[in-house]
């Protein structure tokens, strides 16, 4: 497993910290908010959970699935919707949890898709920013760390549905792709 990857990127310490700040900032700007925090299945699923564990202040989960059409290392551009919200965000203030984003087209597909519902506000929250790769303009409201353009994967992310549950964040090593 570990001799897939080139090398690790943030351990768990880096990301238990980072984890913890953003929490507390969070906790901080959503004070009395009672907001709605929106897991992005499946990659955001580690990060979701560590997440709402500093969050000091009442909020309400939900879990939504998305997926880009398209197969392999590179994303299509178009999205679709796996799984819905249970519940209604209208007049709620929301937060999207993602663990990366990378062209941007996921979260323009849901920003669009919730506004139409109605909320009081939409923030996104995501553990990785690969923004040397934006094909859109979007600045998520809340970053953990920056990653340059690497194959990343860990702590959620995968590489062919592998990899998810390694507690670090690490750069896959390109023979392992590119088989
Ligand atoms: C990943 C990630 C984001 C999206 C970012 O999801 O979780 O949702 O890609 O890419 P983009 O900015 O180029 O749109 P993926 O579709 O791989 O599904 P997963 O979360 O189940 O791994």
């Amino acid at each position: 497993m570990y001799n897939d990857l080139e090398r690790i990127l943030f351990s768990k310490e880096q990301i238990a910290t980072r984890v913890k700040e953003l929490g507390a900032q969070l906790s901080k700007d959503y004070a009395g908010k009672n907001p709605i925090f929106i897991c992005i299945l499946k990659g955001s699923v580690l990060f979701f959970s560590d997440l709402i564990k500093e969050i000091t202040v009442p909020i309400n989960l939900d879990f939504m699935a998305v997926s880009s059409y398209g197969s392999g290392t590179v994303s299509s551009g178009e999205v679709k919707m796996v799984k819905d919200l249970d519940s209604s965000i209208e007049n709620r203030h929301v937060i999207i949890v993602e663990d990366i984003v990378d062209t941007g087209h996921t979260l323009t597909y849901l920003i669009k898709n919730l506004k139409a519902r109605m909320p009081a506000s939409i923030k996104v929250c995501t553990l990785l920013d690969k923004e040397c790769r934006r094909e859109v303009d979007l600045t998520p409201d809340y970053i953990g760390f920056k990653v340059d353009n690497y194959f990343v994967v860990g702590y959620g992310l995968d590489y062919d549905e592998a990899y998810r549950h390694v507690p670090e964040v690490g750069v896959l090593k390109p023979e392992v792709y590119t088989k």
